[in-house]
């Protein structure tokens, strides 16, 4: 379309050529009925009158909203493994819990696999999957968030039961309520002496978490992260929790998922620990992940094994980008190289002008401070 006159469009909009004059007028724009319209005004006029423009929205590839928000092709929906963080105040026992549940659940059935940290890992309980985080602490996951990265389902909150709510406790309850995940509260170290699991059970109920035994709907359990005791009870209350949240993926589609740590390695290049979000996600294929791009050149799982390919839910580390992406960057994969270089490089580009216009910010004072 190379400019018209109001009276060429109101015939084809089948309005009267003072209508348009007047719809014009609304708009703020002086016109009279011969004179030729601009592209713009046409299409701003055309939407007025909801009429599609001939020129189709073009779909912007750097905007990784689009594709994680895509309705999903429900005939293609499958069941998928809970996403778990667990969190709690310092010295509550997070890491404890972490490497108990992987030792006594990842290596059984695994002979000769040698668990990888990798930032998340998968453990099995009664046939069905579950993945942890392996970042414990509110500050992972809040910097994940802030990122726009929303990966996980169910929170666990550890509560040392000789030491009671404290400060990060609540803190951690208030992240999980504010990403409107369901919470299950482990109760801690109740192998001690000192431990009073009542008391964490009342101080809870002051910040909303009360037990199903009182009347509420949190679930607690209480273990000993240390001497394995009550873990599998906790397993499956998370498995139960999942159940109820329906959680579901299409495997069928391009994967998307996020960063859950990365690094560089001196003689492999980039690694990262992806997420699998939706999709699944095949060795060779062409991604983006944060400003970063290439091939999936290899994939390992958290037993240290090379896999071809990566379900929903499941955490893999991967070689062949050509940059460091950052924890909370989002990835896409793409159909062909070119696509996935040319998205990769544009938002390369956009993230330097982005912090280019934050560092250079031209204010009086480093005005005269250059001069
Ligand atoms: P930060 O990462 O520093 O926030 O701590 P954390 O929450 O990861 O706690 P961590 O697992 O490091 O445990 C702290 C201490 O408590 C360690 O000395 C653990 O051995 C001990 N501990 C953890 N769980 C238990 C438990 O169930 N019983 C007993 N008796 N000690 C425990
Ligand atoms: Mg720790």
């Amino acid at each position: 379309t190379d400019g018209m006159t109001i009276a060429e469009l109101a015939k084809k909009l089948h309005r009267e050529p003072a209508e348009i004059v007047k719809k014009l007028f609304m708009m703020g724009i002086m016109a009279t009925q011969n004179q030729s319209l601009d592209k713009e005004t046409i299409e701003l006029l055309a939407t007025e009158y909801g009429i599609e423009t001939e020129e189709k929205v073009q779909i912007d590839l750097t905007d990784f909203d689009t594709f994680f928000e895509q309705e999903p092709n429900e005939d293609n929906l499958v069941t998928r493994p809970a996403t778990v963080t667990i969190m709690g105040h310092v010295d509550h026992g997070k890491t404890t819990l972490l490497d108990s549940l992987r030792e006594t659940k990842v290596t059984e059935g695994e002979a000769g696999g040698i668990t990888q940290h990798i930032g998340a890992y998968q453990v099995t309980e009664n046939g069905k999957v579950i993945t942890f985080l392996d970042t414990p602490g509110h500050a992972a996951f809040t910097t994940m968030r802030a990122r726009g990265a929303d990966v996980t389902d169910i929170a666990i909150i550890v509560v040392a039961a000789d030491d009671g709510v404290m400060p990060q406790t609540v803190e951690a309850i208030n992240h999980a309520k504010a990403a409107e995940v369901p919470i299950i509260v482990a109760v801690n170290k109740v192998d001690k002496p000192g431990a009073n699991p009542d008391r964490v059970m009342q101080e809870l109920t002051e910040h909303g978490l009360i037990p199903e035994d009182w009347g509420g709907d949190t679930i607690f359990v209480q273990i000993s992260a240390l001497l394995n005791k009550n873990l599998e009870d906790l397993l499956e209350m998370i498995l139960l929790v999942a159940e109820v949240e329906e959680l579901k993926a299409d495997p069928k589609r391009l994967a998307i998922g996020t960063v859950i740590e990365a690094r560089l390695d001196k003689s492999q290049g980039s690694i990262a620990t992806l997420l699998v979000q939706e999709g699944t996600l095949h060795q060779g294929e062409p991604i983006v992940v944060g400003n970063t791009f290439g091939r999936v050149r290899t994939m390992t799982n958290d037993k240290g094994r090379r896999v071809q390919e990566a379900k929903p839910s499941t955490p893999v580390e991967i070689t062949g980008l050509n940059g460091t992406p950052q924890a909370g960057d989002r990835f896409v994969v793409f159909k062909d190289e070119k696509t996935a270089r040319q998205v990769g490089e544009a938002r390369a580009i956009d993230a330097t002008e982005a912090q280019r216009s934050v560092t250079n910010k031209v204010t009086l004072e480093n005005l005269f401070d250059s001069l």
